[in-house]
């Protein structure tokens, strides 16, 4: 039987989560599947923002470091952010970006492991993620080993320092056993470093049960932290004694404001800053957390899951038999929230849909990328989006669209 658009209403008006769509600002006649690259707006972040700007910046001045709380602000939206994460507060912080986080966690890492050569890094990564690998490995004369990540954990042996890859990779959504392949490659000596850009927010992590040793995530995704909003570290507790990260500025210094001229680390996971915290973004993603009160991460993957099962229903009911492909695993429990659907002409096709108020992305070559931000996305919204590309293809309408140039956000 084929599903009907009034089928995704009832399914909507049986969605646990289905009120907690009313804490963003979502603007009217749009359909935003692209939750995946830039969360919507919470409510209450711009109000909250003003605030920092008006009063606490315009205001309060440079005493807003101490009086507004900007000084604690890292730790303090770590211990916040911690318990979406399934990790102790203590191991959590917020700072700098996924890339920067994630050189000095890897030199971190291999400092932990003097004298091995190797680090093994997830062939089909986030591009970023394997060029600081590479930037790690060439500073210390070490090898990458580049493999798929169904292969990294073979890939690891004794000569391996540290493996690096994604929980949830950005283009197939696949997501990855954490805790045995974290079992796997500390059974070698060796540490796990797991991006998490497409997992934090989206679906139940436990990085303490799971033993990750360090892992990186967004804030500008599923947390909905806003655009550059910073990124946050987890380093394990049985690791924060001895973490000797690279970027040492005067934030990973026990006393920064004593200004000695010899370094001192700090104590425990403050030793991960390096410069003065960016305090509109932290005030912004410190408050856009709110909407994630009173939920179970448990129920976000749940609804996650079943708005990628809809789509890939509804793709073989109408998209297959239009020469489109499916990048993703049509397994929901190995899934993460988004669903990549090919077509040759998948630029023009996006951006025919962008321009009706449909948003998703769309990643080189010819992946057109669905994000189901399962805060606030429905199961209408699944619905419209393939009628709409369905259209778009019988009609021809993508060919009005021209390809796309050299720097081109897409
Ligand atoms: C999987 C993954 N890793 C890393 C990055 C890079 O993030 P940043 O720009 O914060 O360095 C992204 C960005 O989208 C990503 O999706």
């Amino acid at each position: 039987m084929t599903l009907s658009r009034q089928d995704c209403v009832g399914l909507d008006a049986a969605d646990p989560l289905a009120s907690v769509r009313d804490r963003f600002v979502l603007p009217a006649g749009i359909n935003y599947l692209d939750g995946n690259s830039l969360g919507a707006l919470p409510r209450g972040v711009a109000e909250r923002v003003g605030t920092a700007i008006n009063q606490e910046w315009g205001d309060g001045l440079v005493r807003s470091w101490n009086a507004a709380g900007w000084y604690e602000s890292p730790g303090r939206i770590g211990r916040k952010l911690a318990p979406l994460l399934g990790a102790a507060p203590h191991q959590v912080t917020v700072t700098d970006t996924i890339s920067v986080n994630l050189f000095k966690l890897l030199v971190a890492a291999v400092r932990l492991r003097p004298g091995r050569k190797t680090i093994v890094a997830e062939a089909g990564n986030f591009p970023s993620d394997n060029h600081i690998v590479d930037s790690v490995a060439r500073l210390h004369g070490m090898t990458v080993r580049t493999v798929p990540a169904a292969e990294v954990a073979a890939a690891v042996d004794d000569d391996t320092a540290v493996a690096e890859l994604s929980h949830i990779n950005y283009r197939t959504a696949e997501v990855q056993d954490m805790a045995a392949v974290s079992a796997a490659i500390q059974s070698r000596g060796a540490l796990v470093v797991w991006d998490l850009a497409h997992s934090s927010g989206a679906v139940e992590l436990s990085l303490d049960a799971d033993r990750a040793d360090f892992a990186v995530g967004c804030g500008y995704k599923f947390l909905n932290g806003g655009p550059g909003a910073p990124s946050h570290v987890y380093v394990a507790e049985r690791h924060l004694a001895g973490l000797d990260q690279p970027l040492t500025g005067w934030f990973s210094h026990a006393a920064p404001f004593q200004f000695d001229a010899a370094f001192a680390r700090a104590e425990g996971i403050r030793a991960m800053l390096c410069s003065t915290p960016q305090m509109l973004a932290n005030v912004a993603f410190e408050v856009a957390l709110d909407a994630f009160d009173g939920i179970a991460m448990r129920d976000v993957q749940a609804k996650g899951r079943a708005l990628g099962d809809l789509m890939i229903r509804l793709y073989d009911e109408r998209l297959a038999p239009l020469d489109c492909g499916l990048v993703t695993l049509r397994d929901g429990t190995r899934r993460g929230n988004h669903v990549s659907i090919t077509h040759a002409a998948g630029y023009q096709v996006m951006h025919t849909l962008i321009a009706r108020g449909i948003i998703g992305d769309f990643r080189a070559p010819d992946a057109m990328r669905f994000g189901f931000a399962p805060l606030y996305v429905r199961h209408v919204d699944v619905w419209d989006a393939v009628a709409a590309v369905e259209d778009i293809l019988r009609s021809g309408a993508w060919r009005a669209v021209p390809s796309p140039s050299a720097g081109t956000v897409t």
